[in-house]
C-alpha cells in the first residue's frame, strides 16, 4: 500500500530572542507573540502556546509540537493548534480553552476557544504603558471590549467609563476588574452603541482626562446600522474633543489596511484644524515582538489649549 501523501513540515517559526523574552516577562507580562514565520504564528497566553497556521500551509500538514530554543526555559502546559480563521482547533497538549494571563502586572481572563476573541490585544501593551504614565483621574474607554485599558487606568486610581455594544465582552471586562480587586461605583460599564452614547455624555457635560478611541474597522450594527471606520472616525473624534478636559490625552487606533501612521496623522491634523483645537500628536508605541505590518496605526493626541 502506498503511504498517504504528506506535505513536508513547514519551516520552524523564528522565536523571540531570550533577551527580549526576559525583558517582556520583567514587565509582568505573559501574553505576547512568541515566534513567527510566514504562515505560522505562535502566541504565548500564560501557560498556553497557541499555533495559528495559515490555511495554505495547514493543508496536509500534521499538527506538531513546536519546541522553543534552549535560551527560553518556559515550557507550555497546553498547546493549541488552529488554522487561522477556522472555527475549529485541536489540542496537542493539555486540555480546556480558558486561562489567565498577566499584562503589566495585571490579570486578564483569556478564552482560546476557536472563533472567540481571546480577550486581550497584546499589540496595545505599550499604549497601555503610556496610559499608566499619564495617570489620568478619569478615563473614557470607547469600544472597550474586555476593558483592558479600563483595568489599567483603574489600577492607577482613575474613575472609568467602559462602553461596548457587546454585553458579553463587558461581562468579561467586569470579571477582569474583579480579578484585579478593582471595584466601586466610580467604574461604569455601558453596553451600548458608542455612537448613541456620545451625544448623551456631551449633553451631561462630562469631561475626561484620557479617552481611548479604538474602534473596529467594520462591525454589523445590532439594529442594522453597520459601523465603517472610514465614515465614522471624524464624527467620533469630534465628539471625543467635546468630552476632553483641557489637558486630555486621546489615543486613536485604526486597524485598516492602507491606513498607516502618516495617513492617520494627516486625517487627525485636518480634523483638529477644522475644529480649531490646539494639540500635539505623538506616535503610539509598538511592542518589540509585534512586526510592524501587524500593528494598527496608533497616535496619541495631547490637547494643548
Ligand atoms: C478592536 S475591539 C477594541 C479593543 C479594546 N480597545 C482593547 O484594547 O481590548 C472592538 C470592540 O468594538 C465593539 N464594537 C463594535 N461596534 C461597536 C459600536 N457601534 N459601539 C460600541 N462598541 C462597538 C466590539 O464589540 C469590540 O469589543
Amino acid at each position: 500500500m502506498t503511504a498517504p501523501f504528506r506535505k513536508p513540515r513547514p519551516a520552524d517559526p523564528v522565536w523571540l530572542s531570550g533577551a527580549i523574552w526576559k525583558e517582556i516577562e520583567k514587565t509582568g507580562t505573559s501574553a505576547f507573540l512568541a515566534a513567527c514565520s510566514p504562515g505560522i504564528r505562535l502566541e504565548r497566553w500564560g501557560d498556553t502556546l497557541r499555533a495559528l497556521v495559515s490555511p495554505s500551509l495547514a493543508a496536509g500538514t500534521e499538527p506538531f509540537l513546536p519546541s522553543s530554543p534552549p535560551e527560553i526555559s518556559w515550557k507550555a502546559n497546553r498547546v493549541i493548534w488552529q488554522i487561522d480563521g477556522e472555527k475549529t482547533a485541536s489540542l496537542s497538549l493539555g486540555s480546556g480553552w480558558e486561562t489567565e494571563v498577566q499584562e503589566l502586572g495585571l490579570g486578564y481572563g483569556i478564552d482560546l476557544s476557536p472563533g472567540v476573541a481571546p480577550g486581550l490585544f497584546p499589540d496595545q501593551r505599550e499604549n497601555r504603558l503610556t496610559l499608566r504614565s499619564l495617570r489620568p483621574k478619569s478615563l473614557l474607554n470607547l469600544f472597550a471590549h474586555t476593558c483592558a485599558f479600563g483595568v489599567l487606568a483603574a489600577s492607577e486610581g482613575a474613575a472609568t467609563l467602559n462602553i461596548d455594544s457587546s454585553s458579553r465582552a463587558l461581562g468579561r471586562g467586569k470579571e477582569n476588574y474583579a480579578r484585579n480587586k478593582l471595584g466601586g461605583t466610580e467604574h461604569r460599564f455601558w453596553a451600548e452603541d458608542v455612537r448613541k452614547v456620545l451625544p448623551r455624555l456631551i449633553r451631561r457635560g462630562e469631561k475626561f482626562d484620557a479617552i481611548i478611541l479604538d474602534p473596529p474597522t467594520f462591525a454589523h450594527g445590532a439594529k442594522g446600522r453597520a459601523f465603517r471606520i472610514a465614515h465614522e472616525l471624524e464624527p467620533l473624534l469630534i465628539s471625543c474633543l467635546a468630552l476632553a478636559s483641557r489637558r486630555c490625552a486621546i489615543l486613536v487606533s485604526v486597524n485598516q489596511s492602507g491606513t498607516g501612521e502618516s495617513e492617520l496623522a494627516t486625517t487627525l491634523r485636518e480634523i483638529l484644524a477644522r475644529e480649531q483645537v490646539r494639540a500635539r500628536l505623538r506616535p503610539g508605541h509598538r511592542p518589540p515582538e509585534v512586526p510592524p505590518e501587524r500593528m494598527p496605526a496608533t497616535l496619541w493626541i495631547f490637547r494643548e489649549d
